[in-house]
């Protein structure tokens, strides 16, 4: 079945999987997210940058059919389990805030840069990746045992690309079709002073 492409409209070339980068809601229910895969997944997210090499960064995991992916299904909100469940892997990306010398700075910063990772891996995989903030931090904490200094900021769904139609209901089919948008480059980089476009 073939994915939508939405790719970034760029005044120059930009690197290839952060184009096609976008996040579906479509994902493929009969694909599956390979070992091999999932490793790459995770070597990516792991080897990002991270303040002092501190390494915030943690993740749960559970591939389609595991009890992993079913337990972290239940702690999604019910608008991102009614697309997420066709994922082939769903990842828990968990930043862990101190450390033997105490608050580990910047940890979100990090879980960002490791789940950006993750995500552009996943798109060099031929794969989709979508984030969401949309699920229960605390229902994740209880139901995988966290430590109180692991805290659950993000879910990630990664799979095959489906058709649109999969979504059903008209609206969620516009919405994944609909174009994406960013501020222009004159609005988001500044040189002279802050307004005045660097470029
Ligand atoms: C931290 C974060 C939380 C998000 N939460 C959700 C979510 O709960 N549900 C959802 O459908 N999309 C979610 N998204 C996806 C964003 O809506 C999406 O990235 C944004 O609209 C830009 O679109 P693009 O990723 O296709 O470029 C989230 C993205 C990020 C980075």
């Amino acid at each position: 079945m073939l994915g939508v492409r939405k790719p970034a409209e760029t005044s120059v070339p930009v690197a290839p999987a952060i184009a096609e980068r976008w996040s579906p809601r479509a994902f493929d229910e009969t694909a599956t997210v390979s070992g091999e895969q999932l490793t790459a997944l995770l070597e990516a997210a792991r080897w990002a940058p991270s303040f002092g090499n501190t390494q915030p960064a943690r993740y749960l995991v559970g591939r389609r059919g595991e009890p992993a992916f079913t337990r972290i299904l239940g702690t999604l909100n019910s608008g991102n389990q009614a697309w997420a469940f066709r994922a082939g892997a769903l990842f828990i990306g968990v930043m862990v805030t101190t450390n033997e010398k105490g608050e580990v700075p910047y940890a979100e910063y990090g879980l960002g840069l490791a789940s950006e990772n993750l995500v552009l891996q996943a798109v060099e995989l031929g794969l989709i990746a979508h984030q969401m903030a949309g699920f229960s931090p605390d229902a994740v904490g209880t139901e995988f045992g966290l430590p109180g200094d692991a805290i659950p900021r993000v879910a990630i769904a990664v799979g095959s690309p489906a058709d649109a139609a999969v979504l059903a209901d008209p609206r969620r089919v516009e919405r994944e079709l609909a174009a994406r948008r960013r501020l222009p480059l004159a609005e988001f980089a500044f040189g002279d002073g802050w307004g005045t476009p660097a470029l």
